[in-house]
């Protein structure tokens, strides 16, 4: 009976040690408010890239509706989050690996159901999420257009938010009404950097980004960083048409060159990458955030 009491005891001081480990897992979430600027297309190609530099990123495509990562990738997902939800199939069987060798978990309607699982539910999930972190040292959220539940939840999760903007003011303005509902809203401490995308000229990207940072800066005291730029480029159109990302349809183009110089800033991030600023797991994070 002792032993029992004992090994019991034993069962639960180990799950509790798994719970606050910290996590060697990056999570980036890339967010933008305005639509169509550029996100998926993003996920996709920085996801490559970090593979390129011997990086194991998964893409979670928690766009419901549009499920843009598969079709940028050409592929065919089997299983969606919902799946798993419905304990229809297991992690593993929900991480599609593209014929580029980079891996996603498509959303599917998953995403929107997450919302309003019981507690009892996202424990469950919780748990079987704690996989990810034998298969992956980089998961990047694409997240979808508009500020609301999920794109909020996704990016409190995260340790770092990408804003992708692009000159146009209504994506700039958007972008900065992202920023200011994280920030001032829900008090998020991960850090906000910044992509400008279609830019014509690097000067343009700049001032775009001095724009956004003193608005920040000015009204919501929220210090963004410059992640850099994607020059505007006929040939991700192409891409898109093809079905085949950017950065393997011309990895000489210019908006390949910008995002390995993009991929590069993570992949050369050491150490930080793990520094979480509660002391509990990233799991622990995500059923609180998902649990409110
Ligand atoms: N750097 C770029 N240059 C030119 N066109 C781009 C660029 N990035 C994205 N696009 C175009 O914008 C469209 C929307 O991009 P996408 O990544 O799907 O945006 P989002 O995920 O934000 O909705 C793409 O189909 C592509 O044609
Ligand atoms: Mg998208």
């Amino acid at each position: 009976m002792n032993d029992q009491a004992q090994q019991l005891r034993n069962i639960v001081s180990s799950s509790r040690q798994t719970e606050d480990k910290k996590s060697n897992m990056k999570i980036i979430t890339v967010a933008s408010g305005k639509g169509g600027v550029g996100k998926s297309n993003f996920s996709v190609n920085l996801a490559l890239c970090l593979k390129e530099q011997k990086k194991n990123p998964i893409i979670l495509d928690a766009d419901f509706g549009l499920a843009n990562v598969e079709i940028i990738l050409g592929e065919r997902p089997k299983f969606n989050l919902a799946h798993l939800i419905r304990q229809e199939c297991g992690l593993k069987d929900l991480i599609t690996k593209s014929k580029y060798d980079v891996s996603f978990i498509s959303g599917g309607s998953g995403i929107n159901e997450m919302i309003f699982l019981p507690p009892h539910k996202i424990e469950q999930i919780g748990e079987s999420l704690v996989q990810l972190e034998e298969l992956t040292d980089t998961l990047l959220i694409d997240t979808g257009a508009g500020i609301n539940d999920i794109v909020v939840k996704f990016c409190m999760l995260a340790q770092e938010v990408y804003v992708i903007v692009t000159p146009e003011p209504t994506s700039i303005t958007d972008g900065y009404a992202l920023i200011k509902t994280l920030k001032n809203d829900f008090t998020m401490k991960s850090k906000i950097k910044v992509v400008i995308n279609k830019a014509s000229s690097k000067e343009e990207a700049h001032q775009v980004f001095t724009k956004l940072y003193y608005v920040s800066k000015n009204f919501i005291n929220a210090e963004i960083e410059y992640a850099g730029y994607i020059p505007y480029d006929e040939k991700v159109f192409h891409a898109v048409k093809s079905q085949v990302p950017i950065y393997i349809y011309d990895k000489k183009s210019k908006a390949s060159a910008a995002y390995y110089q993009i991929s590069k800033s993570i992949s050369d991030s050491k150490g930080e990458e793990v520094k979480l600023d509660e002391k509990t797991s990233w799991i622990s994070k995500f059923k609180k955030i998902f649990s409110s």
